[in-house]
């Protein structure tokens, strides 16, 4: 990018926060959840927000768990404009065209959506999955042994984030993985779901998606010469059968990806940090490690890895009791709904036997329910009881790091004594 075009890119930048950050001082409760000092609490923002209202932002915030639901299954909204020009504001690139980051069928209304989403979907079914759960248990015990050997870890770096790593990148067939590579490049894409911040961000996005869509290109070359079992070889078959562009295909080996280690090592982050606040649910886990599998529901319940995601109405909708216009930001706030009293009693305990802890948005709803929901199940579950056997007590040194982002709720730093 050009110097003009980063001064250009600034200048407006600073205009948006800015602008948001005024209206989150006047005390408008979706400005809150995204800006500073107020989004470090999520929760004490959705607690001043109930079923939906308008913000002076102009989008649409939906918070109760039944019309978060509602809008995620209502195939009148989508997730780009109507004519599909656009994308949902959040997913907006403003770098200049040259730059611009390829779009994923995450960012994609039917029909492009269901075509690339039919072509994943095979390698991520309930089946496919529960095959990988030796290989997901061998990877976890080979990091909590090099994790354990030092009497001070960070379950971040150590744990969390390389075993889901390791498990996609397996998957998708991407060897010689450096994970701390992998790391910095899903910290700056996750981040983007905020919107570009700043120069900076742009320049760290546009550099991580040019390096991931080096090494997707190389992969594709090689699969094509010498296909494997991988999911990256399968979708290089459907490209040489026409269904896809190489375009689409690379975008598909980005998200697969991002999106498989992203979530999950927050997810892996987020259960044990509040596992050492609830000692006593803790220990109901050591007693019963059959428990695992509800216990990742009720994390993902109590603090999920995604917040928030955003559609927009193709026509004029009412989303209980207030209009949105065709094209409105419509924010569903999936850690709202998560916490919305009518559906889970007490919503602020975290409590592993909680009878309906599944019940949660944490996955969204409708046609973009996540794809890799069994194997995130999975990955929480093997690691939660590993660690359960292998660490009966947790012991954090000094105080855990958050992210400052807003969609992905997750740590960057978590120091635990052995
Ligand atoms: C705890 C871990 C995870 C969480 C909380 C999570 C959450 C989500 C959410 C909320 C969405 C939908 C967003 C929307 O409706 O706008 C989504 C979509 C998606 N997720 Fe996950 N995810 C997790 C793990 C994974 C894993 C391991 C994969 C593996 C590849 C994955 C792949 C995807 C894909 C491909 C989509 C796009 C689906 C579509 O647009 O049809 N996710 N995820």
């Amino acid at each position: 990018m050009a110097l003009r075009d980063e001064i250009a890119l600034g200048g407006r930048l600073a205009l948006v926060w800015g602008g948001v950050w005024g209206i989150a001082a006047a005390g408008d409760p979706l400005a809150r959840v995204v800006a500073p000092p107020w989004r470090a609490d999520p929760y004490a923002q959705y607690r001043r927000l109930s079923g939906a209202q308008r913000s002076r932002t102009g989008a649409v915030t939906v918070a109760s768990h039944a019309l978060v639901s509602q809008v995620l299954r209502d195939r009148r909204l989508g997730v780009r404009t109507a004519d599909g020009s656009e994308p949902a504001p959040f997913a907006r690139s403003p770098l200049p065209a040259e730059h611009l980051v390829t779009h994923t069928f995450l960012e994609e209304d039917p029909p492009n959506h269901t075509r690339l989403r039919g072509l994943a979907r095979p390698a991520f079914g309930p089946k496919q999955i529960a095959g990988y759960r030796e290989s997901v248990e061998k990877t976890t015990h080979r990091l909590l042994d090099d994790a354990l050997a030092k009497p001070v870890f960070d379950l971040v770096a150590d744990f969390a984030s390389p075993l889901p790593i390791a498990v996609i990148s397996d998957l998708l067939g991407v060897p010689d993985v450096d994970a701390d590579t992998f790391l910095r490049y899903g910290r700056v894409l996750g981040a983007s779901l905020d919107g570009i911040k700043s120069v900076r961000h742009a320049r760290d996005l546009r550099d991580a998606t040019g390096e991931l869509q080096k090494l997707f290109l190389r992969l594709i070359e090689e699969r094509t010469a010498d296909p494997g079992p991988d999911v990256i070889s399968t979708l290089v078959e459907a490209l040489g059968r026409g269904e896809l562009t190489e375009q689409e295909l690379l975008s598909t080996c980005e998200l697969l990806l991002i999106a498989g280690f992203e979530t999950t090592s927050n997810l892996i982050g987020n259960a044990v940090h509040t596992f050492a606040a609830h000692p006593d649910q803790w220990a109901a886990l050591r007693a019963d490690p059959s428990l695992a599998p509800a216990a990742v529901d009720e994390v993902l319940r109590y603090e999920s890895p995604v917040q928030m995601t955003q559609r927009l109405p193709h026509e004029d909708v009412e989303i209980g009791g207030v209009k949105a216009r065709a094209g409105t930001l419509v924010a569903c706030l999936l850690g709202a709904a998560n916490r919305d009293p009518e559906v889970f009693t007490d919503p602020d305990r975290f409590d592993i036997s909680r009878p309906d802890s599944g019940d949660h948005l944490s996955f969204s709803s409708g046609i973009h329910y996540c794809l890799g929901a069994p194997l995130a199940r999975l990955e929480g579950e093997v690691a939660l009881t590993a660690l359960a056997e292998r660490l009966p007590e947790l012991k954090p040194v000094g105080r855990a790091r958050w992210r400052k982002t807003v969609v992905i709720r997750g740590l960057t730093r978590y120091r635990l004594a052995r």
